[in-house]
């Protein structure tokens, strides 16, 4: 503990000094000898507990108390009297003091109503930063999960992927935002048979400075809850959309959903790798085939030179019953790393895609659905499905590429 005494008798202090400097949990003793000092000392050096003569000069050892109280959160106080009156016992509670020691005090009784003074001020202070890092919690907004689409590869299923998983995560209750960031070629709106009115173009055209619930007047409803800010309508729009414009909308939009959902581009371009940096999870698609594969190993590498942190990324082998030449594990071989989640092959995902369907929701019962679904379940109950984990690593696959 930290023990402020306070007492005009110097002889007395002096001694009652000695008598608490070396003891076991006493960090520090201050002195003083009059009330004004006292309250000063008090606030500027934050002790635990105050001992205070009762007769202190100007003000006395009540009212001294009283002020100390007010000005420093979590102290506390015991006073200490020749001869007290049962009335200045009374008083002593009043002020809000833990106890009123009566001298000579003997060594066992001081020692246990400082102890006791002590613990009581740690409970107080516990309970304040409590109180604090709650207020401070309030404060931090909320960030969403940010999970980016991605593949270099065109074709691999990025739209159905990020479409049907932002749409899954919507009709379980969440806040859901999708982001087309497939800026020219853009067609996340028409899978999801929305038709847009006003674009991510319009809205960075606008407004040099926006807040979510702006951004969210540029967003289409869909019937699953889900937001989608729509890629721009005409291709020559896309120019016109600058990296920081990307980073803006990125950093207003994550503040007011649980999830945002970014489709993209098949290339690494400025404005997907400010995406890329952003996002939590990086769901990589690919297929059985070589080009796919060539694709990711790429992919890898590239992200690898970037030190992108290796347990951000995650392979989701689309169409993986696709009776192609390849089959998972030999996939697995050639990138070294693990695949996951896998995805079949149906006849109802380019269907319910030219309706403006979303299979999951449309057809939850097939077995493309299911396996949908299951992607879905892993980001709500955690980070998502497992890393892309080096072969011949077990787990999260944690640290940085070490460069192949
Ligand atoms: N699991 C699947 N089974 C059958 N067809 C699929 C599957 N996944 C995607 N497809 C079909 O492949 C085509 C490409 O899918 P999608 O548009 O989602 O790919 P993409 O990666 O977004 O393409 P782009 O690079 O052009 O944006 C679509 O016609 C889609 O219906
Ligand atoms: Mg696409």
């Amino acid at each position: 503990m930290k023990l402020l005494i306070a007492m005009g008798n110097e002889p007395v202090r002096s001694a009652l000094m000695r008598e608490l400097q070396g003891l076991d949990h006493v960090e520090a003793v201050y002195e003083c000898g009059d009330s004004d000092t006292a309250i000063r000392e008090a606030e500027e050096l934050n002790p635990d507990v105050v001992l205070m003569a009762t007769d202190l000069q100007p003000d006395d050892g009540f009212e001294t108390v009283r002020k100390i109280i007010g000005r420093v959160p979590g102290v506390s106080a015991v006073l200490i009297a020749v001869n007290p009156a049962p009335a200045d016992f009374r008083r002593a509670l009043q002020v809000g003091a833990r106890d009123l020691l009566e001298i000579p005090v003997n060594r066992k009784d001081l020692i246990g109503a400082l102890e006791s003074a002590a613990e009581i001020s740690r409970g107080k202070r516990n309970a304040l930063q409590g109180i604090a890092a709650q207020i401070v919690n309030q404060k931090t907004p909320k960030i969403a999960k940010r999970i980016v689409v991605f593949s270099t590869k065109g074709g691999t299923g990025k739209t159905f992927v990020s479409t049907n998983l932002a749409a899954g995560l919507a009709a379980q209750g969440k806040r859901v935002a999708l982001v087309d960031l497939d800026l020219q070629f853009g067609d996340a709106a028409i899978a999801l048979g929305l038709v847009p009115q006003r674009t991510i173009y319009d809205l960075v055209q606008s407004y040099a400075e926006f807040d979510v619930t702006l951004l969210e007047e540029f967003m289409v409803r869909h019937s699953s809850g889900l937001s989608v800010l729509p890629a721009p309508l005409y291709p020559d729009e896309s120019e016109k959309i600058t990296v920081e414009d990307v980073q803006r909308v990125l950093e207003v939009i994550q503040t007011g959903y649980d999830y945002v959902v970014i489709d993209t581009p098949p290339f690494f371009e400025e404005r997907i790798l400010v995406a890329l940096d952003w996002a939590d999870n990086v769901l990589l698609v690919a297929g059985l085939d070589i080009p796919s594969v060539k694709h990711l190993k790429t992919v890898f590498r590239t992200m690898g030179l970037m030190a992108y942190p290796e347990e951000k990324l995650f392979i989701v082998m689309n169409r993986a019953d696709s009776k192609v030449g390849l089959d998972v594990a030999e996939v697995e071989r050639h990138l070294g790393r693990r695949v996951k989640t896998t995805i079949s092959s149906s006849v109802e995902v380019p269907r319910a895609l030219n309706a403006g369907e979303i299979l999951i929701l449309a057809k939850p019962n097939t077995k493309v659905s299911h396996e949908m679904s299951a992607l879905v379940k892993s980001f709500i109950s955690g980070d998502g499905p497992a890393p892309a984990v080096k072969l011949g690593e077990t787990g999260g696959g944690r640290g940085l590429f070490r460069g192949r």
